[in-house]
């Protein structure tokens, strides 16, 4: 299983992982803005954009193992890792498989708890409505909570571009990501350990993953900071590129003028 990859830059390595259910695309901003600065890699999780879905059972911990397998093939020993949403519960599940691979971590719009059972139903229905109905359900039930209400009210155009996004995931990915979300654990544990910086980034309108959700984060990890993006919601790097790219920039030059991570 080889990730379909998009890379803009050099330098120190920067991971990004997409949210769900969206790809790479997602990403474009980030690939402009941040390319003087570090070395961006975007990935398509398995079964988005351009990843074939594969045959293993729905799994975060393979996911994350497809993105160290990436780190490998690119001849990466140590990157920052970040994931916005289910890219955010992906980075976690990194974190616990795979340590010792991480410079850094950015956890964008996500959250650290596992899913109580009503959430879990609730996914499994939507899997299964979006392999009979097609995508048309994930337009119905998700798009409207993706962006923040300053982007409906304001941003047309940032609109549909995330509407277009929804609209092209195909059908098979979204349920397998839906079941492989239900069965993440709770990550507090793991955040706990991890022995990087990290960063946290919420936007002040995101309703699916709030900014509690954000402090939470921020005050299990043992090094963190957190940057809340004014004007954005869940999509908070579409929403408001400018100011998350601020957010890495800064991120990125305080670990490559500090010193080796610890432990
Ligand atoms: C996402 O944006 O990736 C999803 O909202 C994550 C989720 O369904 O929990």
């Amino acid at each position: 299983m080889r990730l379909y990859t998009r890379s803009a830059g050099e330098g120190l390595p920067v991971v990004l992982l997409h949210a769900f259910p969206l790809s790479s695309a997602m990403w474009l901003a980030q690939r402009e803005g941040l390319a003087e600065v570090c070395k961006v890699i975007t990935p398509d999780l398995r079964g988005f954009g351009g990843s074939v879905l594969g045959g293993d059972d729905p799994s975060l911990d393979v996911m994350a193992d497809d993105v160290v397998r990436l780190l490998d093939s690119e001849g990466v020993d140590r990157a920052v890792v970040g994931g916005l949403s289910m890219g955010g519960y992906v980075t976690m599940a990194l974190c616990r498989r795979h340590p010792d691979r991480l410079l850094g971590v950015i956890l964008a719009d996500t959250k650290a708890g596992a899913d109580p059972e009503a959430a879990r139903s609730n996914r499994e229905r939507i899997a299964a409505a979006v392999l009979q109905e097609g995508a048309s359900v994930l337009l119905k039930e998700l798009l409207p909570g993706l962006v923040g209400q300053t982007t409906v009210r304001s941003r047309a155009m940032v609109f549909g571009r995330v509407r277009g996004l929804v609209q092209s995931a195909p059908p098979t990915a979204a349920a397998w990501a839906q079941r492989a979300m239900a069965g993440r654990p709770d990550s507090f544990d793991t955040l706990r350990a991890i022995k990087t910086p990290v960063l946290v980034i919420v936007g002040e309108e995101d309703e699916i993953t709030p900014p509690a959700e954000a402090d939470a984060m921020v005050e299990a990890v043992p090094d963190g900071r957190l940057t809340v993006i004014e004007k954005a919601g869940h999509l908070s790097a579409i929403e408001q590129p400018e100011a998350f790219n601020r957010a890495v920039a800064e991120f990125v030059a305080e670990l490559a003028g500090g010193s080796a991570p610890r432990g």
